[in-house]
């Protein structure tokens, strides 16, 4: 029997209707659409305005946007990952209830954070448990719900951040297609740059964390952006050499949205021309656990198979790393 390899078979995704412009947010802070557009490249962001409605409403639509489109049946799959930083709630696991109102009846599920490399870790997992031989149909959704824990009196982070969720899912192939290869990397020097102070067992919710502001994310943009831009590059560099891919190989970088430079930084370090470097940054902002499926479903009609994909994130934590996979089939 051939070596099983985990392929992405399908995509589906999922944005709010509700847009937040550059113009929108110069009226709410002090901030100006060029000075995003030059040190980002948002343009916009799409927020879930509905106050009752959280991370699992996005997840849900993604998923079944990817079921729709596949006709893959709720009931066939095994597993349903969430790879999420804003959760429902602290407890009870968001990807239960996902997996439940899908109708995935036969399936375990949890969630899965790391972060903005939420995803890609995700993707590493789903993966594993394919190649495995354990599982046949992995649901892999990447949702955050970001408005919900942003200041949005803080120009500092408000600008960034959006919602939106994307889903794939992973099945056995026996033709070579799929993940080939990982490097994925960890550092906790990185929690006091990216964060969210209270509600975790350190420092629980309390009238003072809540008059301090200390439920919204933080960041020191400056340092994470140093990090993001070297070890992005380090490890999509390591897998290609790793690989012996050249630049010629590479037919499409997937790279986390966070900030357009860094997405540029990384694709130089690659020696990639512009044309196989994924970007809808400008349309989303930063989703965190959304950008990579985001990426797929935008621009999965121009994917072949075999197409060799580099796709790389950082986030806070500090996580990030790189995978190689290759596209499994030819959208019809
Ligand atoms: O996804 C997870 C990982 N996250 C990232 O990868 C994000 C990494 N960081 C970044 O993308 C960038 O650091 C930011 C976009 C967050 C900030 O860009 P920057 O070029 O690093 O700006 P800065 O923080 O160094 O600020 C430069 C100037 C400052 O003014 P002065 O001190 O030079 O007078 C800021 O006060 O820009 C000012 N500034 C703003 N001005 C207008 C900061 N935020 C804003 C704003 N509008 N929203």
């Amino acid at each position: 029997m051939n070596k099983i390899t985990a392929a992405i078979t399908a995509v589906g995704a999922y944005v709010p209707d509700y847009v937040l412009s550059n113009q929108v947010l110069e009226t709410m802070v002090d901030t100006n659409d060029e000075w995003i557009t030059s040190r980002t490249g948002i343009k916009e962001r799409r927020i879930l305005k509905d106050k009752d409605k959280g991370t699992s409403f996005l997840a849900i639509k993604a998923a079944q946007d990817l079921l729709q489109k596949s006709g893959t049946k709720p009931e066939d799959i095994d597993m349903v990952l969430l790879a999420t930083a804003t959760p429902d709630m602290p407890v009870a696991a968001t990807a239960v209830y996902v997996a439940t109102q899908i109708g995935a009846v036969n399936a375990f599920a949890y969630d899965l954070q790391a972060a903005c490399s939420s995803f890609l870790y995700g993707m590493s997992t789903a993966a594993a448990y394919i190649q495995s031989g354990r599982y046949k149909k992995v649901l892999l959704v990447g949702a955050d719900k970001m408005s919900s824990i942003i200041d949005y009196t803080d120009r500092a982070t408000c600008i960034i951040f959006g919602d939106g969720a994307g889903a794939v899912l992973f099945e056995p192939n026996e033709e070579g297609y799929g993940l080939q290869d990982e490097y994925l990397r960890s550092d906790g020097i990185g929690r006091e740059y990216l964060k969210i102070d209270a509600g975790g067992s350190i420092l629980p919710a309390s009238e003072e964390t809540v008059a301090n502001k200390q439920h919204y994310v933080f960041q020191d943009g400056k340092t994470v952006f140093k990090y993001a831009v070297s070890n992005m590059a380090d490890v999509s560099e390591k897998i290609m050499s790793r690989n012996n891919l050249s630049h010629d190989d590479v037919d499409w970088l997937i790279a986390h949205q966070a900030n357009k430079r860094i997405i540029d930084a990384t694709a130089s370090r690659m020696n990639l021309d512009d044309s196989k470097v994924l970007v809808n940054i400008e349309k989303y902002g930063n989703t965190t656990s959304a950008t990579l499926p985001l990426l797929l479903s935008d621009y999965e009609h121009q994917f072949k198979k075999g197409d060799n994909l580099v796709f790389a994130s950082f986030g806070g934590g500090f996580t990030w790393g790189s995978i190689y996979l290759k596209w499994a089939y030819d959208k019809k």
